[in-house]
This record gives C-alpha cells, sequence and structure tokens, in this order.
C-alpha cells in the first residue's frame, strides 16, 4: 500500500542558542546546522525508514532540488514533487540547551503546490492507500474531500494549529493526531475534547508523558521512553510517520504506536529534522 503525503518541504536552518530570546533581545549562537526538514518532508522520511512506501505531493522552487534529491535516498517517491517559480520554503529554528525550539516558518513553494499536481497524484491511488496532509501546504480541503471520496484512509496532523483549517477537514478524517497545546486550541475552537471528535481515531501526543488513543476501546495511554532531550524537533512528525507506516503494514494501533514512541525517543536525542530520522533497525534496537 502507499501513504499518499501532501506536504510541506523546507530547508531547516538550526541555531543551537543559550536559552530562547526574548523579544528586543540580540542573541548569539553557538552552532548552526541546514537540515531538510517540514513537518510533511519529515513525516514522508519517517515512513519510509519505517519500511513504508511514501509518495510525496508537494512544491519546492530550483533552490530545493537537493530536497527532493534527498526525499529520494531516503526512499520516498518524488515524482510528484513539482519545481515551480517560487523559492523553496524555509524554516529559521532556534534550540535551547533543554532541546526546546522556536520556529519562524517562511510558506515559500509549499502554499503555491498547483491544484493538477494533487490531483493527477492521487489517480494513482489504490484501494488500501492513506493520505496524509499537515498545515504547512495549500489544498488540503480538496485532498481530504478527494481522498475520502476514493475510499482512501485519510490522516491529518493538525500542525501548525489552524482552527479553521481542522474545521474545514473534519468531515473527511480517519485519523487525527495533534500534540496538547494544539488538542486544548481544538476545544477552545469546537468545544469538544479528544475524545468527543468525531474521528475514528484521534492520537494526542503529551511529549514526556507519551501519546493518548482515544479509539473505540476509550483512550489509552502509551508512555514515552525516558531520555535527555537534545533537539526535540520532528520528534513528534517521526512518531507520525511511524505510526502510519505501522496501520499501513496492518499492525494494530497500539503497537504502531510503542514502535512509534522508540523513534520519536531517539529523535529528541538526535540534533537535526529529516537527516536524522532513525530508520527501523535502529528503532528495533532500541531500548532505554
Ligand atoms: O515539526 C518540525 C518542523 O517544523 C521542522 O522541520 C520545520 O521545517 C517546521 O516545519
Ligand atoms: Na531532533
Amino acid at each position: 500500500m502507499t501513504i499518499w503525503n501532501l506536504g510541506s518541504i523546507n530547508a531547516d536552518i538550526v541555531y543551537s542558542v543559550p536559552h530562547i530570546p526574548s523579544p528586543g533581545e540580540t542573541l548569539a549562537s553557538t552552532g548552526r546546522a541546514v537540515f531538510l526538514g517540514g513537518k510533511g518532508a519529515n513525516m514522508s522520511v519517517a515512513a519510509a525508514r519505517a519500511a513504508a512506501r511514501v509518495a510525496h505531493i508537494g512544491a519546492v522552487g530550483a533552490d530545493g532540488r537537493w530536497a527532493v534529491e534527498r526525499l529520494l535516498e531516503y526512499g520516498v517517491d518524488t515524482r510528484h514533487i513539482v519545481e515551480i517559480d517560487v523559492e523553496t520554503a524555509q524554516a529559521i529554528i532556534a534550540v535551547d540547551t533543554n532541546g526546546e525550539n522556536i520556529i519562524i516558518l517562511h510558506q515559500g513553494a509549499n502554499v503555491k503546490i498547483p491544484t493538477h499536481v494533487l490531483e493527477q497524484a492521487l489517480t494513482q491511488a489504490e484501494t488500501g492507500d492513506a493520505l496524509v496532509f499537515q498545515n504547512e501546504t495549500n489544498l488540503q480541503v480538496q485532498a481530504a474531500s478527494l481522498a475520502a471520496k476514493m475510499g482512501l484512509r485519510v490522516a491529518y496532523a493538525a500542525a501548525p494549529f489552524d482552527s479553521g483549517a481542522v474545521m474545514a477537514v473534519l468531515p473527511y478524517l480517519d485519523f487525527l493526531i495533534l500534540n496538547e497545546v494544539e488538542a486544548a486550541q481544538l476545544k477552545d475552537t469546537t468545544g469538544q475534547g479528544p475524545q468527543d471528535i468525531p474521528v475514528k481515531d484521534v492520537i494526542v501526543t503529551l511529549g514526556a508523558k507519551g501519546a493518548t488513543w482515544f479509539g473505540p476501546d476509550g483512550p489509552i495511554n502509551v508512555p514515552a521512553h525516558k531520555v535527555t532531550p537534545i533537539d526535540t524537533t520532528g520528534a513528534g512528525d517521526t512518531f507520525t510517520g511511524y505510526v502510519l507506516a505501522g496501520l499501513d503494514r496492518g499492525q494494530p494501533m497500539l503497537q504502531a504506536m510503542q514502535m512509534a514512541s522508540k523513534a520519536a525517543a531517539i529523535m529528541v536525542m538526535r540534533r537535526g529534522t529529516a537527516d536524522v530520522i532513525p530508520d527501523l533497525a535502529d528503532v528495533q534496537s532500541f531500548s532505554d
């Protein structure tokens, strides 16, 4: 089966900082590195690392060819990524000594994906395939409605949170994943907690407290592995990619979440984003 990912592709410019700067503060970084990133690309790479077949749908500018090459190198089908006349998206990321981050996004080509690219990609989808998308691109509603009509499993990571975007795609979803903050924002918008949302499977990730699955059997928590965080950036995306890959190979949700939780723990101990996502062998041999 194939996981179709309508997703962002970013150049992550990551600065290590002693603390997250305050308004008006000028702060020297202690290091700088560039990674392939974007919530979409991170999820594609995670699912591919977890041995799923992944086709990414997206857009970059001429300055993003390296990113497409890297996705390909990591095992992602890049035939539905187009090059357009808009600069590739960038994320300026600051990571402090506790591994916490702040991110400034320049959306660039991610929000200019042509409709025909999405439509053409999904004509090749088959029964049993899944679509995943996040909030860093355009075309979310089109993708969700088209995929639902075709009978694909529709999965959505509500990040970065946008109440309008969630409301618009909610009727099409089989699977919703969000973090604690996003879950609170969703509650503010809809008045509904994760257990009341009319979506078959909802997962709320809770950082060090693990992740809770709100499914047919009520809420079940999968604890997080205790690790010392170096850089939490991309850990949530890695978790999502691993869950989707597990479900794609027919694993029960809890088993998929347990693998994902290990993958996220490894990710938190690594500086960087898509380029450092662990593969299945790394994850299987992880123990804390
Ligand atoms: O979730 C982490 C990602 O958010 C980074 O890779 C960055 O590109 C932003 O999209
Ligand atoms: Na990381």
